[in-house]
C-alpha cells in the first residue's frame, strides 16, 4: 500500500491566532495531522471538537486531536501561537519579557520530548521569540523560522491591489525588516504584474505621498484592527497556513518570514523579516535583493532596535 507522508503538525496555542490557522488549514487541506495543545485543556478541546464537525468539506481531511507534548517526537513542525497579545495601543516589542519566560518553558517542553522538526513561530515580538526558541531548542537556524513579515508584505500588495485594481496575487512587493513599528517597504523593487511600481507611479502623476499612506496604513494596520475587535487573527492565521504549506510541500516558494542572518544585508546574529526560500529543510536560503541606500538605512534601524531589545534577554 503506497503509505505516503504523513505530515503532523503541532500547534501550541488555541487561542484566536491559532484557531485560525488551524482552520485555514483543514479548509486548505494541508498536513495529515494537527494536534492542538493548549494550557486551557477545555478550550482545546472544545476546539478540536468544532472543528471535526467540519471535515467532511475539507478537500483533504485532517486528524485532529487535542494532544500534550508527547505528540511532538513524531511532528515534522511545531508551530507557537501561544502567549499575550497587544492590548489596544500596545506595541508588540513591549510583549516582550512575558511571552519570553512563557517560550522558555514551552520550547523546554517540546524538545525534551525528542522533538526534531522545524519549528514555526508566530506569537509576538515574532523575530525576538523566533530568536529565543533558536537559542532555546539548540536546532539548526534555518529550522526555526519567524512569521516574520508574511502578514506585512500580504497587506501590502492587498492595499496595492486595490489601489491600483487588479488582483493582489499579481502584486509583488515586499514589508522587510521588524514585524512592527519599524518595518519598511522595498518600493524600489515593487512590481504590478510586470510593471515597476515606480514606473506605473510616475505614469499616473501620482507622488510619494499616495505610496507613505498605503505604507502606514499597513504597518498600523493590527493597532487599527485591534481598537476596533480586540484582536487579529485571520490574516496571521492564513500567513502561518502559507508558511506551513511551503514547507510541508517542499515548495521552494519565497515568503518575507523572520529568518536568521549571518551576515546577510551587513547584519549578523539576529532574526529578521527578509525574503527567503521555504522548503521541506526549511529556510533554504535567505534571498539579499537590492534595496536603496535609504531601504537599507531602514533595515539598518529596523534591526538595531532589535538587538537593542534581545540584548537584555541574553
Ligand atoms: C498583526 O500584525 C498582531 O502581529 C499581529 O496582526
Amino acid at each position: 500500500m503506497f503509505n505516503e507522508k504523513i505530515n503532523r503538525v503541532v500547534l501550541i496555542g488555541a487561542g484566536a491566532v491559532g484557531c485560525s490557522y488551524a482552520y485555514s488549514m483543514i479548509n486548505q487541506g494541508v498536513a495529515e495531522e494537527l494536534v492542538l495543545i493548549d494550557v486551557n485543556e477545555a478550550k482545546a478541546e472544545g476546539e478540536v471538537r468544532d472543528l471535526n464537525h467540519g471535515m467532511a468539506f475539507s478537500p483533504s481531511p485532517l486528524k485532529v486531536w487535542n494532544g500534550s507534548y508527547k505528540d511532538c517526537k513524531d511532528a515534522d513542525l511545531v508551530v507557537i501561537t501561544a502567549g499575550l497579545a497587544q492590548k489596544p495601543g500596545e506595541t508588540r516589542l513591549q510583549l516582550v519579557q512575558k511571552n519570553t519566560r512563557i517560550f522558555k518553558e514551552i520550547v523546554q517542553n517540546v524538545m525534551g520530548n525528542g522533538f526534531d522538526g522545524i519549528f514555526l513561530v508566530a506569537t509576538n515580538p515574532v523575530d525576538i521569540l523566533t530568536y529565543v526558541t533558536w537559542k532555546e531548542s539548540g536546532l539548526p537556524k534555518e529550522r526555526v523560522i519567524g512569521s516574520g513579515t508574511v502578514l506585512d508584505s500580504a497587506r501590502l500588495r492587498f492595499s496595492l491591489g486595490e489601489y491600483f485594481n487588479v488582483d493582489t496575487r499579481n502584486v509583488h512587493a515586499y514589508i522587510i525588516g521588524e514585524h512592527g513599528d519599524t518595518e519598511l517597504p522595498v518600493w524600489s523593487s515593487a512590481m504590478i504584474g510586470a510593471e515597476r511600481l515606480e514606473t506605473m507611479i510616475a505614469k499616473r502623476e501620482e507622488n510619494q505621498a499616495c505610496l507613505d499612506e498605503i505604507f502606514t496604513n499597513v504597518r498600523d494596520a493590527a493597532y487599527h484592527i485591534i481598537e476596533r475587535k480586540g484582536a487579529t487573527n485571520y490574516g496571521i492565521g492564513m500567513s502561518l497556513m502559507r508558511i506551513t504549506k511551503a514547507i510541508l510541500h517542499n515548495e521552494n516558494s519565497i515568503l518575507t518570514v523572520s529568518a536568521y542572518l549571518d551576515g546577510e544585508y551587513g547584519q549578523k546574529d539576529v532574526y529578521i523579516g527578509v525574503p527567503a526560500v521555504i522548503n521541506r529543510s526549511g529556510i533554504r536560503e535567505v534571498m539579499e535583493i537590492e534595496l536603496s541606500d535609504k531601504e537599507r538605512e531602514q533595515l539598518e534601524h529596523s534591526t538595531a532596535v532589535l538587538k537593542e531589545t534581545i540584548a537584555p534577554l541574553e
